[in-house]
């Protein structure tokens, strides 16, 4: 059941989440889009014409994190999901990206998810329920080249997300994981400015409203963890059980960054 339920996104500006705002509208629930950027966000939030909340949320900032969690509370009622959505990525060999570069990204797209789930954490205690969903990535499971500082944000992602899953089960709070491959959002363009990667890509590259849909799947059945697309999740799971062999053997489709 999608229909009437709270969905708070961060990184709700543009991309996947802009389009799972959008989608959620269209099936009834009521989202609540936060981002960073309040003209991007205005810009997002003007094409949904039902019920929805639009705030500020930078996800670096807790403070902020908890003042919105309880503004959204207050108004609405309740959270009944947090889509963990916000990030970023920057393709660099590691010998040239700064200390800062990992320690900023880590700080967006791990400690981001810390904060707005330590925020919601005690209101889907209070309604005795809710769900988490962390969008991670490919990057989470299969590390390449010229994603070090990404990819090690990502794997806490998961690493986090893993942990929390049992911890939570007993409040009634199931937490889940999406992993996409390659999307065209302008993410890549952040990530990868002179448009090399997206190129080799292009030809498997997922569009948006597909990540939203299995984002809506995923609310609907309360999944555990979903890996997309079907080719990736069939390569990570051969990879996760020959690693070595599959560095060996699938080094050039490894080497697209
Ligand atoms: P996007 O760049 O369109 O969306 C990310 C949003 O997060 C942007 O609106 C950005 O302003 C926001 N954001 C960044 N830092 C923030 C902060 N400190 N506080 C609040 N918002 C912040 O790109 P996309 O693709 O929609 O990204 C969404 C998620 O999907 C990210 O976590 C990304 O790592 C992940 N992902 C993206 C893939 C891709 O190829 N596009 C592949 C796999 C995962």
């Amino acid at each position: 059941m999608i229909n009437g339920k709270i969905v708070l996104i961060t990184g709700a500006a543009s991309g996947i989440g802009a389009e799972t705002a959008k989608l959620l509208a269209a099936r009834g629930a009521i989202p609540v889009l936060t981002g960073r950027n309040e003209r991007k966000l205005q810009e997002s939030a003007a094409s949904i014409k039902t019920a929805h909340g639009c705030y500020k949320l930078d996800v670096t900032d807790s403070a902020e994190a908890a003042a919105v969690m309880a503004q959204v509370v207050e108004r609405f009622g309740r959270i009944d999901v947090l889509l963990n959505n916000a990030g970023y990525g920057l393709f660099e060999p590691f010998a040239e990206s700064s200390i800062e570069q990992f320690e900023q990204m880590m700080d967006t797209n791990y400690m981001g998810i810390v904060r707005c789930t330590k925020a919601v954490l005690p209101i889907m205690k209070r309604q005795g329920g809710g769900h988490i969903i962390n969008v991670a990535s490919m990057a989470g499971k299969l590390s390449t080249p010229k994603s070090s500082g990404y990819a090690a944000t990502k794997h806490a992602v998961l690493g986090l997300t893993n942990a929390l899953r049992p911890e939570l089960a007993p409040l009634g709070i199931t937490v889940s994981a999406v992993n996409p491959g390659p999307i065209d959002t302008p993410f890549l363009h952040t990530a990868d400015p002179e448009g090399s990667y997206a190129n080799k890509v292009r030809g498997y590259m997922l569009q948006p409203k597909q990540v939203a849909e299995a984002i809506i799947k995923v609310i609907q059945r309360r999944t555990a963890e979903v890996d997309l697309p079907l080719s990736a999740s069939i390569g990570i799971r051969i990879y996760g059980l020959f690693p070595r062999l599959a560095d060996r053997v699938a080094s050039r489709w490894l080497h697209r960054k």
